[in-house]
């Protein structure tokens, strides 16, 4: 059977990542969330005090980092210089500054670079907002999902109130298209549906829906 690579995009707080991981257990693929490699060089950008507008700070950073993503159970853990920093990238800190650090064009080349690297195999799932249209852009299944910002927000409420951390409705309507905004505005590999990537907007589809669709797609490449 063919090793296909799969390339998930869209905006924040899609589904991108449950679904791409339940996508990568089926085929027995690799599960690789490219966000988290941007969400690891800001929070150590952060912890180092360096200004997220300037970008060969950023580069050379990023050049002197390692960042490993290890599956486990749930997803996959992130190491940082080989410390797990699987929640401290999730923390609002880092998520309402992520956008701003993935701006820079050399800091998107190196992340880039090293994407690829874990696709050369094929076999992977790749999550992000530029996979169809950069990173991978010969994926043979490219799929950009999409919802509400109403609805993507009520979800992350939903999994916050769950694990029991404090969570604002508004305050995360307005993060979530903040991020959308300038992630989709930037210069370089903004937020884009690929020209062959397929449309899914899960506003009203169970995860479960999402799968299918993905895995249908996936079926008739294989
Ligand atoms: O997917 P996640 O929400 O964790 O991504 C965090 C941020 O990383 C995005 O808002 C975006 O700024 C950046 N990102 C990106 N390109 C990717 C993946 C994420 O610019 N391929």
């Amino acid at each position: 059977e063919k090793k296909l690579s799969i390339a998930i995009d869209g905006p924040a707080a899609a589904g991108k990542s449950t679904v791409a991981k339940i996508v990568a257990e089926k085929l027995s693929y690799i599960y690789i969330d490219t966000g988290a490699m941007y969400r690891a060089l800001t929070y150590k950008a952060i912890v180092n005090h360096l200004n997220l507008e300037n970008e060969d700070p950023l580069l050379d950073t990023l050049l002197a980092t390692e960042i490993e993503l290890l599956p486990s159970e749930n997803g996959q853990f992130v190491y940082l210089d080989h410390r797990d920093v699987t929640n401290e990238i999730r923390s609002s800190i880092v998520t309402n500054s992520v956008s701003i650090v993935s701006k820079h064009q050399k800091v998107r080349e190196e992340m880039v670079r090293r994407q690829q690297a874990f696709a050369t195999e094929g076999g992977v799932v790749m999550d992000g907002r530029d996979i169809g249209t950069h990173v991978l852009p010969s994926a043979e299944v490219k799929v950009f999902l999409l919802a509400s910002v109403e609805e993507r927000a009520v979800r992350r409420h939903t999994e916050n109130l769950q694990k029991g951390f404090p969570s604002d409705l508004e305050k995360l309507k307005e993060e979530i298209a903040r991020r959308d905004k300038i992630d989709s505005e930037r210069e370089v590999a903004p937020l884009k549906k690929a020209d062959d990537a397929i449309e899914i907007d899960t506003t009203s589809l169970t995860i479960p829906d999402v799968v299918e669709k993905i895995m249908d797609l996936i079926h008739e490449r294989i």
